[in-house]
Parts: structure tokens; C-alpha cells; sequence
């Protein structure tokens, strides 16, 4: 059983700036909850009991939202609704913990934070730029771990001009989507197929091994991409078409166009 998830959260949210400069976009409202308790909720409905959230300095807001605040409790104790919300995050908070990033060095790197965390032989990696509306992404994840023992990534086709944009993924089996290949925001022309990584993972922890070796790639930064990629010769990895919405809240429109399809319901 899959019980622990890595949420990384330390990015510098350059896309999305000067919004994120001061507050994360990670606590930006959606529906009517954070864009992270969304993705939590996510986590927990799967039956993960343990969330690690990588922070960084910068982003300490995001355990202050999470800190039991009894004067606010005091202060709505005969307003039910928003008394319910404040308890709720209070027990989010004790299946989550906190590690930090001290330095901007990538995604990859960022999981490697969380190494000395992590128990069980696979682990859950969800990234909050990526909200899957309507249907439980991470479940579709785990069912296809549960039949493979493998690690698994969620995968969407993307028009060419996008796969610049993702980590790209090459099939050596394309109707069992068992991969071969993974590329950090190719060209059009290096690009191994249209489909693209879409932040659902979940990774053998061997990943840890390939991550500290790993070299800095696109971006200059640690990829984790290129530790997947690494890690493809030795292990099996298989794409999930998941079967919810995809809803983009890693750029400004994306993120707002989110935010209207959300509110829809
Ligand atoms: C990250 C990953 C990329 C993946 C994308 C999904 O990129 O590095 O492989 O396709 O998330 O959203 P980022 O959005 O951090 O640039």
C-alpha cells in the first residue's frame, strides 16, 4: 500500500510573477479552498497518511495556514461552516510535516529533500501546478502500481507547440504504455511523442539513488525528469491516460480559466 505523498512547493513561482512574489500561488484560492488543499484532498482520499510538503524560507506562509490558530477558533465558535474549515485544516496538519529546500535547484532536487522521509519501497509525487478535475488521478496511479509493481507517471497528449512547455514521454509499448524514453521540455523535433508528464507520480524509491547523482539539466536545474530517464534502463515505468479534467494552474490564464472551470459546479 501507498501511504506517503511528497507535495514540493519550494518553486519560485517566476511564471506566475509579481503575484507569487509575496504569497504562493500554492495558497491561492480555488473553489473554495486553496489550489493545496485540493490536492490534498486528492492525497488523502486515496488513503495516503502521511504528506511531506518541501517548503522553502521564502514560502513559510504555507505552515502558518496550517498552524491551529485558537483566537480565530474563539472568534467563529457559532459560525459552523467557517468553524468546520479552520478544523479541517487542523487535521490535515497532523498527517502533514515539513521539510525544507534551502536553494532554488530544481524539482528533482526537491523530492531529494524529502529522501530521509520516505519508508515504503513506492511513494506518491503530486505536483499542485496540475489539478485533475472530476475524477481521483492518483487512484488510477495506484491501480496500475497495484497490477505492475512498477512506478507510473500520468500522461496527456499535447498539441506540438506545447511539448516544450513538459517533460515528454517515448513508448516502447504504446498499448501498454510502458515507457522508454523521457525528455525535459524538448523541441518539437526532439520531441519523443506528444505526450506529456503531468504532475500524478508514483516512484519506486530508487528514484532517490538516480536524483543524487543527477546532474543539473534544462533550466540548470535538477531535473527529475532526467533521473526518471535514468532510471528507465533499469526499471519499468508505465504512463496512466488518466480519465479527469486537466486544469492548468501553472500560468496566469491557466490558473484563471481553473478558477471558472472549478466554480462551474
Ligand atoms: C514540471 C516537470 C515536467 C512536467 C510538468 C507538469 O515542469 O518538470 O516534466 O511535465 O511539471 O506540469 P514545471 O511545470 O515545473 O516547469
Amino acid at each position: 500500500m501507498i501511504k506517503q505523498a511528497i507535495i514540493p512547493l519550494a518553486g519560485l513561482g517566476t511564471r506566475m510573477l509579481p503575484l507569487t512574489k509575496a504569497f504562493p500561488k500554492e495558497l491561492w484560492p480555488l473553489g473554495n479552498k486553496s489550489i493545496l488543499e485540493n490536492v490534498l484532498d486528492e492525497c488523502f482520499d486515496t488513503g495516503i497518511n502521511e504528506v511531506i510538503l518541501v517548503i522553502s524560507k521564502k514560502k513559510k506562509s504555507i505552515k502558518d495556514y496550517f498552524k491551529k490558530d485558537t483566537i480565530l477558533e474563539k472568534k467563529v465558535k457559532n459560525k459552523p461552516e467557517l468553524l468546520k474549515s479552520l478544523k479541517n485544516l487542523n487535521k490535515i496538519s497532523s498527517k502533514i510535516k515539513f521539510v525544507y529546500q534551502d536553494k532554488p535547484k530544481g524539482l528533482g532536487h526537491a523530492v531529494l529533500c524529502a529522501k530521509k522521509l520516505i519508508k515504503s519501497k513506492h511513494f506518491l509525487l503530486l505536483l499542485p501546478d496540475d489539478i485533475i478535475n472530476g475524477k481521483n488521478s492518483s487512484k488510477e496511479l495506484i491501480a496500475i502500481n497495484k497490477k505492475t509493481n512498477s512506478s507510473v507517471i500520468a500522461i496527456r497528449k499535447v498539441i506540438k507547440k506545447d511539448v516544450k512547455r513538459y517533460g515528454i514521454v517515448g513508448f516502447d509499448n504504446s498499448k501498454n504504455l510502458k515507457i522508454n524514453k523521457m525528455v525535459e521540455k524538448p523541441s518539437v523535433k526532439n520531441s519523443p511523442s506528444q505526450f506529456a508528464i503531468i504532475g500524478r507520480y508514483i516512484l519506486n524509491k530508487s528514484i532517490f539513488n538516480y536524483l543524487g547523482k543527477q546532474k543539473s539539466g534544462k533550466l540548470g536545474e535538477i531535473q527529475i525528469t532526467d533521473a526518471m530517464n535514468a532510471m528507465l534502463f533499469h526499471e519499468n515505468f508505465y504512463g496512466c491516460k488518466f480519465k479527469g479534467k486537466y486544469l492548468d494552474c501553472g500560468t496566469i490564464n491557466g490558473y484563471i480559466n481553473s478558477f471558472k472551470e472549478i466554480n462551474k459546479k
